[in-house]
């Protein structure tokens, strides 16, 4: 079992996908023979790269940092020192694989799409390239048709079911969990469809901005870095129907997806962040209305919104049921992070009146108990294991990609207006639950 990391000096190998493999090895979920062959451009010796990542998994593995654990997985580990735009040097990486007998591993290109085509080409000087398996990074490509082209070459070189695209929000835990709050409730099962269900409303807030990202996201947005594949997975995934093919449903709902209106922001002193152009139009905000044209759902809005430097960081989910006469609506609540938990909202009779009703909350927070967090591996965690057992229920499918990407770039947008942590302007009322935790 041997991974080979493209890209292993940059910000989402250290803070994410180091950390998931010391999770996976501390929980003896590897292979004997697994290894880690780390490639990045900077001339760094084993030790030192071991030293990078060292502080690293302390600040984020989910798991305890244990220096013993810490010294074996570093043994697994290869800092493998390559230009990924020199051909020859994917020639020397062959004769490395060759002293080191790995043959059949999993590539990860956590890389621009600025260099997969470089890398792609490179594959080829691989012997038996096309027994191993590839995953891939969002953006999947600088533009739809840029996307379309990596996917072909991609397929000229590995079988399409060793083609791995990632969204990592498809490993975190509540967005698993919609399936069986949906499918496993009499409760919801029933009544999701647009008789009961007024309105769903998906926040993915954060209150940090671009960090020391400006120069992607200048170029890409909310709308590219957030709506086309993290936001679309949780809309899709709420709205399709139950099926053994998660990906044909999710595929039917991007079909019959309609945008109806669209919202845009920058906030205040985006254009002054390291690497952002001082005239930048790029949303850090966007809010959306949607529809989905089939019998389900007709004329059930479906509100997205997501943003940076905004008052708190949070991913929920708020599905508002219609009102019965003059009660308040039912509320579901599905809180994806940074606390997991379950919220509904209901009426029943005010104790001790005879017509009055109140309205009374079951707040369930699943990461408040210990074990709960303890059990729960983070996503990257999740997606790794999946690819070691040749599962592709974590992944995306390339026709959800193509056709979530060209939805978003069919957008007319609205030039951004600018905020400062709160948002001007709304599409809907935004429900907002309280919580003690
Ligand atoms: N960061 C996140 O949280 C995150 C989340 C989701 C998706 N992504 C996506 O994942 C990709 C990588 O993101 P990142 O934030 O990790 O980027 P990054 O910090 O800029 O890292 C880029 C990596 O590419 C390597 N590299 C660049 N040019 C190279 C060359 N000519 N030869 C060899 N290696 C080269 C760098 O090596 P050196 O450092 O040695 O120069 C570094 O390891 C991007 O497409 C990003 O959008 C990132």
């Amino acid at each position: 079992m041997t991974l080979t990391i493209f890209g292993s000096t940059g910000d989402l190998s250290l803070r994410k996908l180091f950390p998931a493999l010391y999770n996976i090895y501390s929980l003896n979920k590897v292979n004997d023979d697994f290894k880690v062959v780390a490639i990045g451009r900077k001339a760094l010796t084993h030790q030192e790269f071991i030293e990078m990542i060292k502080p690293k998994i302390c600040e984020y593995a989910r798991l305890s940092f244990d220096e013993d654990i810490f010294k074996d997985f570093s043994a697994h580990i290869f800092y493998y020192q390559m230009n990924l735009t020199e051909e020859s040097d994917y020639t020397n990486l062959n004769i490395f694989y060759h002293e080191h007998q790995i043959k059949d591993q999993t590539f990860y290109l956590a890389l621009s799409p600025l260099f997969f085509h470089s890398v792609i080409k490179g594959f080829k000087k691989l012997d038996h390239i096309e027994r191993n398996n590839v995953i891939i990074e969002k953006p999947f490509g600088i533009s739809t048709l840029d996307m379309i082209d990596i996917n072909q070459k991609l397929m000229k070189i590995f079988p399409k079911d060793h083609i791995y695209y990632i969204d990592h929000y498809l490993g975190k835990e509540m967005i698993q969990n919609i399936k069986t709050i949906r499918f496993k409730n009499a409760l919801f099962k029933n009544s999701w469809n647009h008789e009961m269900i007024d309105s769903i409303q998906i926040s993915a807030l954060e209150a940090d901005g671009v960090l020391n990202r400006g120069a992607y996201y200048d170029s890409s947005g909310a709308l590219k870095d957030m709506v086309q594949n993290h936001l679309l997975q949780i809309l899709t995934i709420l709205t399709m129907e139950e099926s053994n093919n998660q990906h044909e449903a999710q595929l039917q709902i991007l079909k019959k997806l309609r945008i109806d209106q669209v919202l845009l922001g920058q906030y205040e002193g985006y254009r002054n962040e390291k690497d952002v152009d001082e005239h930048s139009t790029t949303e850090t905000y966007a809010e959306l209305k949607c529809f989905i044209d089939n019998e389900r759902w007709q004329n059930v809005p479906i509100y997205i919104r997501t943003g940076k430097k905004l008052k708190r960081r949070e991913i929920v989910v708020i599905v508002k049921f219609k009102a019965l006469e003059e009660s308040p609506s039912n509320l579901l609540e599905i809180r994806i992070q940074p606390t997991e938990g379950v919220y509904l909202q209901f009426n029943i009779k005010k104790p001790g009146a005879k017509d009055q009703i109140e309205t009374v909350q079951m707040d369930f927070c699943q990461s408040c108990v210990e074990i709960n967090r303890i059990n729960t591996p983070e996503a990257y965690e999740r997606l790794f294991e999946e690819v070691f057992h040749h599962q592709r229920e974590y992944f995306s499918s390339f026709e959800q990609i193509l056709l979530s990407s060209s939805l978003i770039e069919n957008i007319q947008k609205p030039m951004p207006f600018i905020y400062d942590k709160t948002i001007p302007y709304s599409l809907t009322e935004w429900v907002e639950i309280p919580h003690s935790y």
